[in-house]
């Protein structure tokens, strides 16, 4: 078993390709506004690119931190359209998600392709949040372990550092559909994960593992209270600030809120 109070609850809004100017500025002020002044979890918000800066300055003085949904692994170069990781960090970016399953499914991301990412993240100190996820079709095939498992060891090949990794299990099947793993479903591949983590560390008990598919703020809390779920990846409901605060919320009386020994 593993100590949960190791680690503290990380929960993430990835805001994908919405939000105006104005919108993405007010919803980030409706996030610091309603609890970004707590200190016992991690928040971080993950605003369209061009919203970075605009919304890192709201976000500046509070407690919740700046990310991006991707970058490119160069650093700089001909690479029309792409966005670097020095980029990200001097735009005020702590962290960068890598290998959503909809850049996998719609750009072609590979497993390579987010093991470059990820090693460039380290590498200049940026804190990432690897994705991974079976779809409906591995699942009903019984293959979600095997999957995941390959999605493990083909972003992780070649890291041992995995101080500043966070992994956030997302079943594809229930990104944006509202259908959600139930919790059982999700700490059966959290416990997975925590396994293969242990295989690559002695720190496997301080990586947090959050869990990303339609979370809500009614289901936020029985889902945290799982032993291996640290908390979440957030899409459509991290869209209005008061759901994402009472996901937040729910983080923080629930996640930690028992002792698994
Ligand atoms: P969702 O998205 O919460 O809208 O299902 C989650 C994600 O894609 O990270």
């Amino acid at each position: 078993m593993t100590d949960k109070l190791l680690r503290k609850p990380l929960v993430a809004g990835n805001w994908k390709m919405n939000t105006d100017r104005h919108e993405a500025a007010s919803l980030a002020k409706g996030v610091v506004d309603s609890i970004g002044r707590q200190y016992k979890a991690d928040i971080v918000l993950c605003p369209p690119f061009v919203w970075l800066h605009e919304v890192g300055m709201v976000l500046r003085d509070s407690n919740v931190s700046l990310g991006a949904q991707n970058f490119h692994w160069e650093d700089k170069g001909a690479f029309t359209g792409e966005i670097s990781g020095p980029m990200l960090k001097s735009v005020g970016c702590k962290y960068a998600i890598i290998g959503h399953s909809e850049r996998r499914q719609l750009f072609g991301e590979t497993d390579a392709t987010v093991n470059k990412k990820l090693k460039k993240a380290l590498d200049i100190g940026l804190y990432p949040i690897v994705c991974l996820g079976e779809t409906l079709a591995e699942r009903e095939s019984n293959k979600t372990g095997e999957i995941v498992s390959n999605q493990f060891r083909g972003a992780f090949e070649g890291v041992n550092d995995f101080q500043n990794i966070t992994i956030a299990y997302e079943p594809v099947w229930a990104i944006g559909t509202g259908r959600n793993a139930t919790p059982g479903q999700a700490q059966e591949v959290h416990r997975l994960l925590r396994q293969m983590l242990k295989d690559k560390t002695r720190e496997f008990d301080k990586i947090r593992i959050l869990y990303g598919g339609s979370v809500k703020p009614e289901n936020a809390g029985e889902l945290c209270v799982q032993a291996d779920i640290d908390g979440f990846l957030v899409g459509g409901a991290s869209l209005k600030a008061i759901d994402f605060a009472a996901i937040v919320n729910a983080a923080l009386r629930k996640c930690q809120g028992i002792r698994h020994f």
